[in-house]
């Protein structure tokens, strides 16, 4: 706490300079830049996580918890049950990332000292594109949870004859939802954290962890903006950047086994990652 009269004496001291810097200045864009990177080590040397720039982002970008969570079960209402509505009308991705998911998978389970192959948990699974073409032919149960009934409906009979394989389907918001204790050797969470504020999608990971069995992994699959946190005005979805998507990992306990950028999408695509943790 000793840093935080200072940090008070700073900030009325920006303050009088916000007020005498011309706004369109060169100035006054460094001034804001400069003080945007200072607060940001500095709260960092207040709780030592370099989370905190974060916060503070992302609940600006957001524009309120409850309207955020709002907009996005208002888009999914109008979303098709179909393979195109998961991929947000990039269909045509769909291949490539199941071949990519389905390597990236291999080198963490099955082996000895890794990840078993009883449980899998799909989060925000949708109608289960993930649960049949990545989890089904490696795991003996696959669980789905996701926040849209009319999904998990359509995904009894998209799954086909893997439905064998699923053993319970979970109606839930992930920010609700906690997974049983120690049932999973993989919690699959893709294209979904966006949908989570930081600190819901944080408290969502720590409730994996106590989820997982031993040797158990999370795989996190997900866009990543270049740099910084940007909200995606399609699907009111957030994109956060690389390390910003470590910082949240790295508070909630987990460590990072793997990252891997998805290859083979077009350049105009926002990066996509696949991260392993545990
Ligand atoms: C882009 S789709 C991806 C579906 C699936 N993971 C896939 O890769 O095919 C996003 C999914 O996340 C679900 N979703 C969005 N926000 C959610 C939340 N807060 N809790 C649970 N599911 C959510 C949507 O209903 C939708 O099924």
């Amino acid at each position: 706490m000793e840093y935080l009269g200072a940090h008070l004496a700073f900030r009325s001291r920006w303050q009088k300079t916000d007020q005498e810097l011309c706004r369109h200045s060169m100035s006054f864009v460094l001034h804001q830049a400069l003080r945007q990177d200072f607060f940001a080590c500095y709260l960092y040397l207040l709780e030592r996580v370099p989370l905190v720039k974060l916060y503070a982002l992302t609940s600006q970008i957001i524009d309120g918890e409850m309207q955020f969570y709002a907009r996005s079960r208002n888009f999914y209402k109008d979303v098709p049950a179909t393979e195109e509505g998961m991929m947000g009308d990039f269909l045509e991705l769909s291949e490539t990332d199941i071949e990519s998911s389905r390597e990236f998978l291999r080198k963490f389970v099955g082996g000895p000292g890794q990840a078993r192959t009883e449980y899998a948990l799909d989060c925000g699974s949708g109608i289960g594109r993930v649960s049949k073409n990545v989890l089904s032919p490696v795991f003996d149960n696959i669980e789905l949870v996701d926040m849209m009934e009319p999904f998990l409906e359509e995904a009894q009979n998209y799954m086909e004859e893997e439905l064998d394989k699923v053993e319970a389907l979970y109606c839930y918001s992930l920010q609700e939802f906690t997974p049983d204790t120690k049932k999973y050797d993989l919690i699959w969470i893709q294209w979904v954290s966006g949908y989570l504020t930081d600190k819901d999608f944080l408290d969502f990971l720590r409730r994996c962890k106590n989820a997982l069995r031993e040797n158990g992994i999370i795989i996190l699959k997900d866009n990543v903006a270049r740099e910084g946190c940007i909200l995606d005005p399609a699907d009111n979805c957030l994109i956060r950047d690389i390390f910003i998507l470590r910082s949240i990992i790295d508070k909630s306990g987990f460590t990072i086994l793997s990252e891997q950028k998805q290859e083979g999408f077009p350049e105009l695509c926002v990066p996509v990652w696949m991260i392993a943790m545990q």
